[in-house]
């Protein structure tokens, strides 16, 4: 049987462009929308359904995090459009295109047949109305055929996978092309809050896994290329402040960047204590002075392309 639920149970409201899939029946019936690639995408064989039904625990998990810490998402993070160009041409000249792990649907092309998927309900609800529609599900197990879309896209999202390669794996099953928009923290003394004021980053799990991002690239057959942070970058990502320290002692800011929840409130209080007097000192900018001048950072952060 079908059971189809558009709509945000937890904020009470239904929004017509997001799509939760308990049950799908056969040849498309969640289809809610005339979206040719959504409604073509989503016709799967049987056998893969019930493999998706299987994988209900880990989607679960996947939700898990960000239904906790992505109340505010929207506030402080956005679309960079000078990061964004960078995603889109690597795109190509694709017109069909899956968003995976896609939150609130930054960066995903306006010109482009865009469908997303994202495991938790708290940043599907945040997608802003006319936004792509949005499939419940997680990259390690995408419920779309073999090639169904042009591309694939994930964004500042794959450190939160369980499983990274098979994430990625799937991106390359259901897409000719594969763009994703990571961080290789492999030195983490290129960023003076992580060197200086929160060397916890260095033990986190994410951060393990983007330490091997060459590898991880490497094992799916991605070219990397790099990509500077302007200095006054309009999503508010852990980075993205390099130049505005002041920033990081905003406790909105904080919680639009899921490292400061991992870290946990000691780290959290004792890095802010230490930045504000450093700040408030001279010593910040004293240690940083070369940073001044610059109007971007080569901090890690990587195109990966497929
Ligand atoms: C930092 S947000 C990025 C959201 C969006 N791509 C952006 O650029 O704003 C990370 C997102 O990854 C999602 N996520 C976590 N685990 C996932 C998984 N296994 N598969 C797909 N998405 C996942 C989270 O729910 C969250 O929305």
């Amino acid at each position: 049987m079908a059971t189809i639920e558009a709509g945000s149970p937890r904020l009470g409201r239904w929004r017509s462009t997001t799509i939760f899939i308990r049950r799908v029946s056969p040849r498309g019936e969640m289809v809610r929308r005339s979206d040719q690639a959504f409604r073509a995408a989503t016709r799967q064989p049987r056998a893969r359904h019930e493999a998706e039904y299987s994988q209900e625990g880990s989607d679960m998990a996947a939700a898990q995090l960000y239904d906790t810490i992505g109340a505010t998402y929207a506030a402080t993070r956005g679309t960079e459009p000078r990061i964004a160009a960078r995603i889109w041409a690597a795109l190509g000249d694709a017109r069909t295109v899956l968003n995976v792990g896609a939150g609130t649907g930054s960066y995903e092309p306006t010109d482009c047949d865009v469908t997303a998927v994202e495991p938790s309900a708290l940043m599907r609800a945040q997608r802003p109305s006319g936004a792509a529609p949005c499939v419940a599900g997680s990259a390690e197990n995408l419920p779309f055929d073999d090639q169904s879309f042009d591309a694939a896209m994930a964004v500042s999202t794959i450190h939160h996978w369980q499983d990274p390669i098979a994430g990625l794996r799937e991106m390359r099953r259901v897409a000719r092309r594969v763009v994703v928009f990571t961080c290789n923290t492999s030195d983490l003394d290129l960023f003076w809050l992580t060197r200086d004021y929160l060397p916890e980053v260095a033990s986190l799990k994410a951060c393990r896994v983007l330490a091997s991002l060459t590898e991880l690239a490497g094992a799916i057959g991605a070219r990397m290329e790099p990509v500077p942070i302007p200095w006054d970058c309009a999503d508010g990502f852990f980075e993205a402040y390099w130049r505005r320290p002041e920033a990081y002692l905003n406790e909105n800011v904080r919680r639009g960047i899921s490292v400061w929840a991992a870290v946990g409130s000691e780290a959290e209080e004792r890095a802010v204590h230490t930045l504000s007097n450093d700040l408030a000192s001279g010593r910040w900018a004293e240690r940083n002075s070369d940073l001044v001048d610059l109007d971007t950072a080569e901090l890690g952060l990587r195109l990966l392309v497929i």
